[in-house]
């Protein structure tokens, strides 16, 4: 492994459990980071600030107990959307910087005050990237590393292939990289690696996961999706995302409408736009690996060995 911030050697693979809205909370990053991979959630997935806090505060007492028990669990990482269209940003921030998140993952803007708040307790920020370009400005407001969100990602996703992504914005920084979108196992984690990423990102592979806040409904469903059961859409919500498509027909939507239909103006099939919709689920290009609900220790302990393996395997490979 290749992370070149103080906390690598708390980890056994090179991953983050990307934070999921409506999806990740701190069980699941709990989880995750006791089983040595950085765990996740969005301080928008509260409803408000005081919850975010219990959370902040349940995530640290179970990772300082883990601590106190000598098992070195991984930090954990928080999302912040910091553009000023997020109304809470500021009370979100002030409760990062007061509870000292070690990691954390912004979207959207790149305002380079938050990231000298962030550095200033000695957090590292990591920001959403969807081109070379958001990079740069990304890099010249003070992020530590870059989340490459790249094509077939779950979520708001990029569009570019990640091979183009990760090599676009090499040619404009050496900041670290984490890759996301469509990896799904240990061998795409060495993969990355070998195209010169640090770390990956994983959302949609930790989905169906007993510790997931995803109704049993989303989980179960996904196990029969494959990747051409994911929609690309901007017309939901205005920015470009990945949805499962059988939840969309089941909404009501005509996806042949939604292919033509513009930015944020979401279409049923009876005409009637701008609706919001329950049981619209997201997920990623890997979609396809979701076999079963499992634990997130499980899944983590999959994908350690996965990981070992294939990098054994190469060694051989490679003589
Ligand atoms: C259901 C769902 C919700 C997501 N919500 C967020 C979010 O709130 N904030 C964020 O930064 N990314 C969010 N993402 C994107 C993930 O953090 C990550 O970039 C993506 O899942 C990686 O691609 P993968 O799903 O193919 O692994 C979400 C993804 C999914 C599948």
């Amino acid at each position: 492994m290749n992370i070149p911030f103080e906390f690598a050697d708390r980890l056994e693979i090179p991953l983050i459990v990307a934070p999921m809205f409506l999806v990740s909370n701190p069980t699941m990053a709990i989880a995750a980071c006791r089983a040595g991979v950085i765990g996740s959630y969005p301080a928008h997935s509260t409803r408000t600030r005081e919850i975010f806090e219990e959370w902040l505060i349940e995530t640290q007492n179970a990772l300082a107990q883990a601590d106190d028990a000598g098992e070195q669990p991984a930090p954990y990482a928080v999302n912040l959307v910091v553009h000023p269209s997020n109304a809470r940003m500021e009370g979100d921030l002030e409760l990062v910087i007061k509870h000292k998140v070690p990691i954390v993952l912004t979207s959207k803007g790149a305002p380079d005050d938050v990231f000298n708040m962030i550095h200033g307790y000695g957090g590292v920020a990591f920001h959403d990237v969807a081109s070379a370009r958001h990079a740069e400005k990304a890099v010249e407001a003070g992020a530590d590393a870059l989340i490459a969100v790249a094509g077939g990602a779950g979520g708001h996703c990029g569009t570019i292939n990640p091979f183009a992504l990760v090599s676009e914005i090499k040619q404009v920084t050496d900041k670290p990289i984490i890759l996301a979108g469509g990896l799904t196992n240990g061998q795409d984690l060495l993969a990355a690696e070998a195209m010169g990423a640090s770390m990956s990102y994983m959302g949609t592979r930790f989905i169906a996961t007993e510790e997931s806040l995803a109704p049993k409904e989303y989980c179960d469903s996904l196990i029969e999706g494959k990747a051409t059961d994911i929609f690309l859409s901007a017309a939901l919500d205005g920015a470009p995302a990945n949805w499962y498509a059988p939840s969309l027909v089941k909404a009501g939507i005509d996806l042949d409408e939604l292919a033509v239909t513009r930015p944020g103006n979401i279409v049923t099939s009876d005409g009637q736009s701008k609706q919001r919709y329950k049981g619209i689920w997201s997920a990623g290009h890997g979609i396809g690996a979701t076999r079963e609900v499992v634990p997130v220790q499980d899944l983590c302990e999959e994908l350690i060995s996965e990981y070992q393996a294939a990098r054994t395997n190469l060694r051989q490979q490679l003589g």
